[in-house]
């Protein structure tokens, strides 16, 4: 008895501590915002976005005058992440974004990867692009997880030639950009890309606003 008792009381410990279903849900889920909710997340998340790209675009242009393409990527991979936590720690209301990156579905650094809640903006912007469609300008999500709710913004980034001696075909890329590559990003999904390909999106992640 007391063997079986050692079994069982285990076994019924774990299935208590399951949440039934409809009990507080993990996996985050998805809404449509209403208009009211697009336009406020917007008013703080689109400034955000855009002066991410722009100083991103800045250093790059910089870096790629002093250094050329190779000399640049160094400054990229330092750089991305430092502005986009100074842009982050700057933006207003203060502690309201809580999640600034860019993301794709081809990334080059695997921290870009988009987690599912991103996958599915992701592939809104993928279909329209396959069907050759021009591009929602942005998007707004609705999140709620675990009882809470978020909201996400996103904007399209495109390739523009700047982007290509980098993410271009990479039968062109001159040997010593391939080399840096491939040493520093050995997964790289990041090249292949032609002038106005769609390359990510900018994610802002925000707190109700
Ligand atoms: C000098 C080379 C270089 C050029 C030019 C360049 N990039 Fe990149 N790009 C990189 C590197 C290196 C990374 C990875 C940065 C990191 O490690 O955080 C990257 C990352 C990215 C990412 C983040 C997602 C990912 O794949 O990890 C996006 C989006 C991106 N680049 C878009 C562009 C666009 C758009 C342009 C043109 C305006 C451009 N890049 C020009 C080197 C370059």
């Amino acid at each position: 008895m007391s063997a079986l008792l050692s079994i069982l009381l285990p076994l019924l410990f774990l299935l208590s501590v399951q949440p039934s279903p409809g009990q507080t849900q993990i996996e985050p889920v998805v809404l449509q915002p209403t208009l009211e909710e697009t336009a406020r997340v917007r008013a703080i998340a689109q400034p955000v976005a855009q002066t991410l790209l722009r100083t991103i675009r800045e250093e790059l242009v910089d870096a790629l005058a002093k250094g050329g393409p190779a000399g640049a990527i160094s400054v990229c991979q330092i750089q991305a992440p430092t502005l986009t936590q100074q842009v982050r720690d700057q933006a207003r209301p203060a502690g309201a974004i809580f999640l600034l990156k860019r993301t794709s579905n081809r990334v080059r650094n695997p921290a870009d990867a988009p987690d599912p809640v991103e996958a599915q903006a992701l592939q809104i912007y993928l279909e329209a692009a396959s069907r050759r469609e021009s591009l929602p300008p942005d998007l707004v999500q609705k999140v709620e997880r675990a009882g809470k709710t978020s909201y996400r913004y996103y904007q399209p980034i495109h390739v523009a030639a700047l982007c290509l001696s980098c993410h271009g075909d990479p039968a062109a890329l001159s040997p010593d950009v391939k080399t840096l590559l491939h040493e520093r990003y050995p997964q790289d999904q990041a090249t292949g890309y032609k002038d106005g390909d769609f390359r990510g999106l900018v994610v802002v992640g925000l707190t109700p606003p």
